[in-house]
């Protein structure tokens, strides 16, 4: 038996709401911040849609110190799924906290707009406009379509609720909340409150007969999961909350991630840039689209920005759902992940790391540290492609990478993977044999698109059937020829959104 872990611990959960102090013992640690809220507090300005992060009727938005501690930054995320002891150490903002002294101006631009009919979206839209506000003084239409890509309306139409957007900055002014992000000062009251929250014990929640740790070392998780073998381990909660909610799974032990300092690092070198299990997808994404910049549309699609705010690029290779859309440029870029344990480290390159369906890798008491990603060389070229239905927040038909080398029109180097074709994502062998050595004209891509017939027997479900998969993963390789040709535009926001 392993010695028990004897670092600092704390039994409470603590956070802020309205300038008070909220603090929690013995509660069920998988309950969600929305059940608390509407639940335990009355306080039912958020609501309750689809309870798995896709409709945005419960965005609120959550306050952390900055890295150097000296301001905030805001967020939103879905309270729906987000379990309530991840709040320890934040600020938790609802609808209800924007209007003490009257409308707030995001809420006053849109009743002059118009923007509200049967209203049980709006708080969840105010949610989402107010975290823009905070974050971005002069959004262009694609970062205001961005931003609400998690809120849902089927009443009001889209339009007024863009012209709230646009003329929510008009009427800014008084205390922080209502200062946008251009004339905000650092809210010294607010950071002082956080920053005496900090601390370096590792919150220990015991309650209906369910374990939750989060840790704030590498050493100390190593400890808590070697001595909790079974545990879950919890990132942003994006994939595991909907284990409770939807699934009403019965997590009896919850190890959090989310406190690892080390974990949370993101480090770029000439050789590589390795991002740590515990950076959002936020977080990760000006890094990848300056060095992939192939990703940008990849990573816009992904989700909407309270998903993005929470979720993980670790959480999505550690899940490993074979239709996770990290995974297949991961493979192509020829990524390894950094595997921590009591043992020590050890690093396995992504195409070895899934067995099966949603099998992995991962030893017991092991967790995912970060990934490496190899920078992307000037001779290659990287493209990826996400099929799904709807064009914001939907999950993959399909999704594709390619890696290419051309020299002298001859292919010398391919790399090609697909998510939503098999058990696993998946590097198509047959396929990249078919190119490399081969002169890149149609005849090779031809005999490229035959040899997936080789690599997949991808299945039919409600996403799409088999033969559209192949057909379409077929037509891919196709698109990718004509666009090297020059013959189309690279990303789809170049077929008609506006800027
Ligand atoms: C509305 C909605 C939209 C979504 N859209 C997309 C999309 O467009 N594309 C897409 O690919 N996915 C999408 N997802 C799925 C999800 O957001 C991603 O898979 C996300 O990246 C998971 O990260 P997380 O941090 O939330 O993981 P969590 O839910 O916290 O964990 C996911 C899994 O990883 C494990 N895990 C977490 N951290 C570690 C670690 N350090 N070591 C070992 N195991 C670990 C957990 O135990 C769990 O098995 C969507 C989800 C929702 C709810
Ligand atoms: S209730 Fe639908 S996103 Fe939370
Ligand atoms: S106003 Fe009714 S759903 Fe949006």
């Amino acid at each position: 038996m392993p010695a028990e872990s004897t670092s600092p611990r704390r039994d409470t959960i603590r956070f802020m709401l309205d300038g008070e102090l909220h603090e929690i013992r013995d509660v069920d640690p998988t309950r969600t911040v929305l059940q608390y809220l509407r639940e335990d507090l009355r306080r039912t300005g958020p609501k309750e849609g689809c309870a798995e992060g896709d409709c945005g009727a419960c965005t609120v938005a959550l306050a952390e110190l900055n890295p150097d501690g000296d301001d905030l930054e805001v967020r939103a995320v879905n309270a729906c799924i987000q379990f309530l002891p991840t709040l320890d150490g934040k600020e938790l903002i609802t609808v209800e906290s924007l209007s003490v002294d009257g409308l707030h101006p995001v809420q006053r631009a849109m009743v002059d707009e118009h923007a509200s009919q049967c209203g049980f979206c709006t708080p969840g839209f105010v949610m989402s406009l107010f975290a823009l506000y905070k974050t971005n003084a002069a959004p262009t239409r694609i970062e205001i379509d961005d931003a609400l890509a998690g809120n849902l309306c089927r009443c009001t139409g889209y339009r007024p609720i863009i012209e709230a957007a646009r003329s929510m900055y008009a009427e800014e002014g008084g205390d922080w909340l209502r200062q946008s992000c251009t004339k905000q000062q650092p809210p010294a009251d607010r950071v002082q409150r956080l920053r005496a929250l900090a601390d370096d014990a590792m919150l220990v929640l015991s309650s209906s007969g369910r374990k939750f740790f989060a840790p704030t070392s590498v050493e100390e998780l190593c400890q808590v999961l070697a001595e909790n073998a079974d545990a879950t381990l919890l990132a942003g909660g994006t994939d595991v909350g909907l284990w409770v909610t939807k699934r009403h799974a019965e997590l009896d032990c919850v190890i959090y991630v989310g406190n690892v300092a080390e974990l949370s690092r993101l480090t770029v070198t000439d050789d590589h840039v390795e991002i740590g299990a515990t950076v959002t997808l936020t977080d990760a994404m000006p890094a990848l689209i300056e060095h992939y910049p192939a990703l940008e549309e990849l990573l816009l699609r992904y989700a909407s920005p309270p998903i993005r705010n929470a979720a993980t690029l670790g959480g999505n290779v550690a899940n490993g759902s074979p239709i996770g859309d990290s995974m297949a440029p991961l493979m192509v870029l020829d990524a390894t992940l950094l595997l921590r344990s009591r043992s020590g480290v050890r690093e396995v390159a992504l195409d070895a790391f899934y067995h099966d369906y949603m099998v992995n890798d991962l030893k017991e008491g092991e967790f995912l540290e970060a990934i490496r990603i190899p920078r992307l060389s000037q001779q290659d070229e990287l493209r990826t492609y996400k099929i799904s239905k709807r064009f914001d927040q939907d999950i993959s038909a399909l999704c594709a990478a390619f890696r290419l080398r051309v020299e002298d029109d001859t292919v010398v180097d391919a790399r090609v993977a697909f998510g939503g074709m098999a058990a696993t994502v998946k590097r198509a062998k047959n396929c990249e044999a078919a190119l490399v050595g081969q002169p890149w004209t149609l005849a090779t891509l031809e005999l490229a698109m035959q040899a997936l017939d080789v690599d997949f027997e991808p299945i039919s479900d409600m996403r799409a059937t088999a033969d559209y998969r192949l057909r379409v993963a077929k037509n891919l390789l196709k698109r990718l020829y004509i666009e090297r040709a020059g013959k189309l535009p690279q990303s789809v926001y170049a077929y008609g959104r506006q800027a």
